[in-house]
């Protein structure tokens, strides 16, 4: 039962993810530093846990290849992808205390202008509302110098040289791009195929004040499809064809309304909402990794993007949101329509060619005629008006010179008439096999720290004022507390001889013997472990263990010898805790 009112789960969530070790500022012996966090010991494993879920999906089950490669960047690889010139974003500055702000998050704040309106506005613009409506420093009240536009991408020189700039990568996607042939071969040279990085991006946020929402160092997984936008269909779009999607349209943005409508992925193809039916196939794996992270779909929703709110390389894009106690709908992931943009741009600047060769189904026979000029005939007759001659004939389309032979038995160049004595006429073939075209990418991204973040919201329940973490199991950070009931004759022996079987059993398993066992049991529940086994004196005598479920607080008692099956059926999701009673009836 739910005694209290629904609180701010993000001041609960930061207070208990400290306490028990989710994560923290980082740096607070020196201050702290905005945008940057710890993840603690019970952290890096939820964390873990959801980059497997991303692993399942995308990798084991799907195919797509995963590589690493680094954070930093040479210079040139995100000036040729557009991110010098546009990622950056309005920052205004106090002329008294020198703090720097994101001018559309404040104008937004101030005069309530929504932020789909302020994006649209140019730098003149944001100037000319901040005056009108004289908006101060939210710190000190001063005023605010003009806006600038600030380059959101951290800067550094590679080596001690100072001409080699390097740039921490905003995005693991142009690291996947440059890459292109290399994985083009290890696909077998076949499209479609994609090819997944998830790992550290680094963004200079202005003024990052969301906790693990906006970072400046976080962790992102970006996939790159690849696929033939001439064989543009997904080839499992039927399997997921009723799956139902909450859309809300750019139309209705525009208009300022909020009215998503739940259409399923047929109905979304017929009234082609989405250009890629690979990037809806994408949309609905990312509606299933949230339902598996424990976000329920009704918290769920996708919204297509504005003309002035999409990135430079995309021509279509929704994000999906997720609805958050403190903020609202917040981003956790970008599908982006991104076209043959990326490799285009790169081939450009570095010469490269990314482009495929395709087979016609039938080769195109195509004739080709030559006339080439016989020297030992022209030049001893034309003499020294031959090497004009044979270069204006060379100029002249060969059917037009062929045409006029076989007509009038003569081609004239200015008053010279060439006969079929002075050129011979080739006839060639030329069979066209095949073409070159450049693939094109759908892209979906992940936030991982914004997929943590919704994960624990919606794990956090508050029962009888106290916090518990109802993990998914498959999520759960430790999967198993194992307690004696009390710490002396025998039992604390017998219980952590249980938890080193159980951890040779594969499973990830916390021994406490540390208070009482309700405090136990409040800890575990914090820490979001799903099953607690208690050791008690039945025990000793009958080899039998309670177990206790973390989200229903009732007990079962389970012989020793049942709990490997048990267990590894219950983390596959085989069998639920209401059905242990039944499960060992029948051994
Ligand atoms: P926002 O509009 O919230 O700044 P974005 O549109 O810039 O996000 P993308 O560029 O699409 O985000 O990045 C892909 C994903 O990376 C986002 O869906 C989000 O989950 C995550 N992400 C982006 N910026 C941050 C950040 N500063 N901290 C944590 N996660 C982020
Ligand atoms: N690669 C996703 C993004 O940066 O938007």
């Amino acid at each position: 039962m739910i005694k209290s009112e629904e609180p701010d789960k993000f001041l609960v969530l930061n207070e208990l993810a400290r306490r028990r070790g989710f994560f923290w500022p980082s740096f607070e012996i020196y201050g702290g530093a905005g945008g940057f966090v710890t993840y603690g010991p019970l952290g890096k494993k939820l964390k873990l846990n959801i980059e497997s879920k991303l692993r399942d999906i995308f990798v084991n089950r799907l195919g797509i290849f995963e590589i690493e490669s680094s954070i930093i960047t040479p210079g040139k690889v995100f000036e040729s992808s557009g991110h010098v010139n546009h990622f950056k974003e309005p920052m205004v500055e106090c002329l008294n205390c020198n703090k720097r702000f994101r001018a559309d998050h404040l104008i937004n704040e101030k005069l309530g202008i929504s932020l789909i309106d302020v994006e649209k506005m140019s730098l003149a613009e944001i100037e000319e509302v901040i005056k009108k409506n004289e908006i101060e420093c939210p710190e000190c009240n001063h005023n605010l110098k003009e806006p600038t536009q600030f380059l959101t991408m951290f800067k550094t020189l590679i080596g001690p040289y100072s001409g080699a700039t390097g740039y921490g990568r905003p995005e693991a996607a142009q690291s996947i791009f440059v890459e292109f042939n290399r994985l083009y071969k290890m696909a077998r040279e076949k499209l479609p195929f994609g090819v997944i990085q998830i790992g550290h991006a680094l963004r200079n946020e202005i003024s990052p004040r969301q906790g693990l929402i906006r970072l400046r160092e976080f962790t992102i997984a970006d996939l790159e499809f690849f696929f033939d936008p001439e064989v543009a269909e997904c080839n499992m779009i039927n399997e997921v064809e009723n799956e139902i999607l909450p859309i809300l349209l750019a139309e209705k943005r525009e208009k300022g309304l909020e009215d998503t409508i739940n259409l399923t992925v047929r109905e979304i193809l017929d009234k082609k909402i989405v250009c890629s039916e690979w990037q809806l196939f994408f949309m609905v794996m990312a509606k299933k990794l949230l339902i598996s992270i424990g976000v329920p779909i009704e918290k769920q929703r996708f919204i297509e993007k504005l003309p002035w709110e999409k990135a430079h390389y995309a021509t279509q894009c929704f994000d999906q949101e997720v609805y958050v106690t403190r903020w609202g709908w917040i981003e956790v992931s970008g599908h982006a329509y991104r076209t043959d943009f990326d490799l285009n741009c790169h081939m450009q600047a570095s010469g490269a060619d990314f482009r495929v060769f395709k087979e016609l189904e039938k080769p195109i026979v195509k004739k080709q005629l030559t006339v080439k000029p016989k020297m030992a005939i022209i030049g001893p007759e034309f003499k020294d008006k031959a090497a004009e001659l044979v270069g204006t004939l060379l100029k002249i389309p060969a059917e037009e010179i062929v045409e006029s032979l076989e007509k009038k038995g003569y081609y004239l160049v200015g008053d010279k008439k060439i006969s079929s004595n002075h050129v011979e006429i080739i006839q060639q073939k030329n069979i066209i096999r095949g073409k070159r075209f450049i693939p094109h990418v759908v892209e979906p991204s992940f936030g991982c720290d914004r997929l943590f973040y919704v994960a624990l919201e919606y794990a956090l329940t508050i029962k009888d004022e106290r916090n518990i973490l109802s993990f998914p199991k498959t999520i759960a950070p430790i999967q198993i507390g194992v307690f004696p009931l009390i710490n002396k004759d025998g039992l604390n022996k017998k219980s952590k001889k249980i938890a080193a079987f159980l951890r040779t059993e594969g499973l990830l398993v916390e021994f406490d013997e540390a208070g009482s066992i309700g405090r136990r049991y409040a800890r575990a529940d914090e820490s979001g472990i799903p099953l607690c086994i208690t050791v008690d004196y039945a025990t000793l005598e009958d080899d039998t263990v309670t177990i206790r479920d973390r989200d229903l607080w009732d007990q079962v008692r389970v012989p020793l010898g049942n709990l490997p099956l048990l267990l590894s059926d219950y983390f596959k999701e085989k069998i639920k805790f209401k059905d242990f009673g039944d499960f060992i009836k029948s051994k």
